[in-house]
């Protein structure tokens, strides 16, 4: 495994790479959710490229970038085992002094995370179209936990005809269900044991939709009543949406995103599910 830090080598490696690569962008403090990403890049592409970038610009200024975790000791010991490159750039590499240009998807931003994290999306597509323009890959791999970032990515490539394909990966949840996160680790033993309640309103909105309920009011209504018998859970939203536009339904009609964002103390969770 080798590892860069400027883009340039970055580069001159990917030229030296035959075959197809397959690149997971992540910013670090890795888990098992990130490691089936590389998995799954493992097994599809012959050169495996990862980076580690806490993105400054995809973060709010009242938000956690500051506190975001970090251990790239850590990280390079998980990934050393699936991984050929590993593309660690600094804040001033990515984004020099006289830095000034942006890439924004309409739309999709508008609404559940880019609603309430006002810049968020702008953030997110800038540097992934900066180190799909480093790194060159043929495939680049984005969890389902992230339901509307991988969405907005899929609308990037597409509207920018970007040569590569994004593949979707399964959401990878701890037993009790709790979906894997880098932020899990902000939470003491309580709220993590609290922050179940995500899962558990999830599975109850699927319930619901199997058992016939079509009004998607009545189950934002009982999955909040869920929720607020964790006196830890502070509810920002509860999303039943067209699982393409990502717009609000009122009638359950198939395919459906279910999500949502929940503060388990002063940790902001999101969790979703799709129901087919
Ligand atoms: O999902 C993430 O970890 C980040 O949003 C990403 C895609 C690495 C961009 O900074």
């Amino acid at each position: 495994m080798i590892v860069v830090k400027t883009i340039e080598e970055m580069r001159e490696l990917r030229e030296e790479t035959a075959g197809s690569v397959g690149f997971v962008p992540t910013m670090g403090y890795l888990h098992e959710g990130h490691l089936s990403l590389v998995k799954k890049a493992r097994e599809e592409n012959p050169a495996v490229v990862v980076s580690i970038f806490v993105n400054p610009m995809q973060f709010g200024p009242r938000e956690d970038f500051k506190s975001y975790p970090r251990d790239t000791r850590r990280d390079l010991a998980m990934l050393e085992p699936l991984t050929d490159i590993v593309f660690i750039p600094s804040d001033k590499e990515m984004y020099p002094k006289d830095y000034d240009s942006w890439v924004e998807v309409k739309g999709l931003t508008d609404v559940l995370e880019g609603a309430v994290r006002p810049g968020h999306f702008r953030g997110v597509t800038t540097v992934v179209a900066k180190l799909f323009n480093i790194v060159a890959p043929d495939k680049a791999y984005f969890g389902q936990k992230d339901a509307q970032q991988v969405a907005v990515i899929k609308k990037m490539v597409k509207d920018l005809n970007m040569n590569l394909e994004v593949v979707t990966c399964p959401t990878v949840r701890e037993k009790d269900g709790l979906a894997m996160s880098s932020r899990n680790t902000y939470l003491n033993g309580e709220q993590r044991k609290a922050a179940a309640v995500l899962y558990r309103a999830l599975m109850l909105a699927q319930e619901l939709v199997f058992r016939g309920e079509k009004d998607a009011g009545a189950i934002r209504l009982e999955m909040k009543e869920l929720i607020e018998k964790e006196p830890q859970a502070n509810i920002e939203y509860i999303s039943i949406a067209d699982n393409e536009t990502l717009k609000e339904i009122h009638h359950i009609k198939l395919p459906v995103l279910v999500s949502m964002a929940v503060k388990i103390g002063k940790t902001r969770l999101i969790d979703n599910i799709v129901l087919e």
